[in-house]
């Protein structure tokens, strides 16, 4: 290749930026021309198009959000949008894209492959960590850390009041954020999708709580969470325990900020090269992902498809750990 182009596309995620600085330097280091498409594929679609060399990605490994900035399109989702961007592709001699994502980036790269030949390699982008092929997502480790870091703090007050608070989380359809982060904070309970947990479990672990003579919790809900969402739990809670003091806090898009790890800013660096050599090497339609720290490549439809189990052991070390 002699032109590669590189987007990052749907929800940000702390490490994008590391990311796209060694995306655009192993193209340099390869002799190839690296070319940034701003906001998503919407940039492919409006021709946003910058020449990016090695100096222009300086100062930004440690930079949280996304350079290039990113867009959920709607445009792209339609044949025509598709189209359109691949005559930017085109225009540019383009040959080939590096996407920077999640599954409906990912989606979307796949469909311009089928439709218009813009062969690409995806790196898995999301703090939901919601990916197959990859022991972890850039900026999922960030996202961790940074809900940790705001638990701890509710915790403080929580103690100082003897309340309890039901803390709701990110992940979309996925409970990794709310398990890990529950685990870490010593949550009393943790609600995530792919538990069938009832209010009744709930109930029995304040129960549980009383009789150990705990005078205040947390309960980290994941977002995707199916059994009725932060605020009507707290409104059940404060109906069966009237004598509790209850409070919600969601933490919302301060899970996406911020400068990123040690660990997503080496993932990020690592699957950068790994994304730039694999085009190099004739790979299309995979993601670069990270599995028992070796770099694999895995294909976009089992990507997208397949779903990363929940490790039933670490719902056992919530569940010993929580009732003592
Ligand atoms: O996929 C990342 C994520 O932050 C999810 O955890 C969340 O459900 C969603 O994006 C929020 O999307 P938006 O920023 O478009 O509101």
């Amino acid at each position: 290749y002699k032109k590669i182009g590189v987007l990052t596309s749907g929800g940000d995620s702390p490490g994008m930026n590391a990311a796209l600085r060694a995306v655009v330097r192993t193209c340099n280091y390869y002799d190839i021309n690296c070319y940034g498409i701003r906001m998503g594929y919407d940039g492919l679609i409006n021709d946003h198009i910058v020449e990016l060399g090695p100096r222009s990605v300086k100062n930004l490994i440690n930079k949280g959000g996304t350079e290039l900035k990113s867009a959920r399109s709607e445009e792209f989702r339609t044949v025509e949008g598709r189209k359109k961007a691949a005559e930017t592709i085109k225009k540019h001699g383009i040959e080939a894209l590096v996407v920077i994502g999640g599954d409906g980036s990912f989606t979307g790269a796949m469909k311009l492959y089928e439709e218009q030949g813009v062969p690409f390699i995806g790196i898995p982008g999301t703090i939901d960590n919601d990916i197959f092929g990859t022991d972890y997502t850039v900026g999922y480790d960030t996202a961790l850390n940074t809900v940790a870091e705001a638990i701890d703090k509710i915790r403080d007050t929580a103690t100082s009041h003897n309340r309890v608070f039901f803390i709701e989380v990110m992940g979309r359809d996925a409970g990794f954020i709310a398990l890990n982060t529950g685990i870490a904070t010593g949550a009393l309970d943790i609600l995530i999708p792919e538990e069938k947990d009832s209010i009744e479990d709930l109930f029995q672990s304040f129960d549980n709580a009383k009789k150990k003579g705990k005078t205040s919790s947390i309960i980290v809900v994941a977002e995707g969470d199916k059994l009725g969402g932060v605020y009507d739990l707290a409104k059940f809670t404060k109906m069966k325990y009237p004598e509790f003091d209850v409070r919600v806090t969601v933490l919302g898009h301060i899970q996406r900020g911020g400068s990123p790890t040690v660990a997503d800013r080496v993932l990020a660096s690592r699957l950068g090269v790994a994304a730039v050599e694999g085009l190099i090497d004739g790979r299309c339609c995979v993601m670069a992902g990270m599995q028992s720290s070796k770099i694999v490549f895995t294909p976009i439809e089992e990507a997208i498809k397949k779903h990363n189990e929940i490790d039933k052991e670490l719902i056992k070390v919530s569940n010993i750990l929580s009732m003592q």
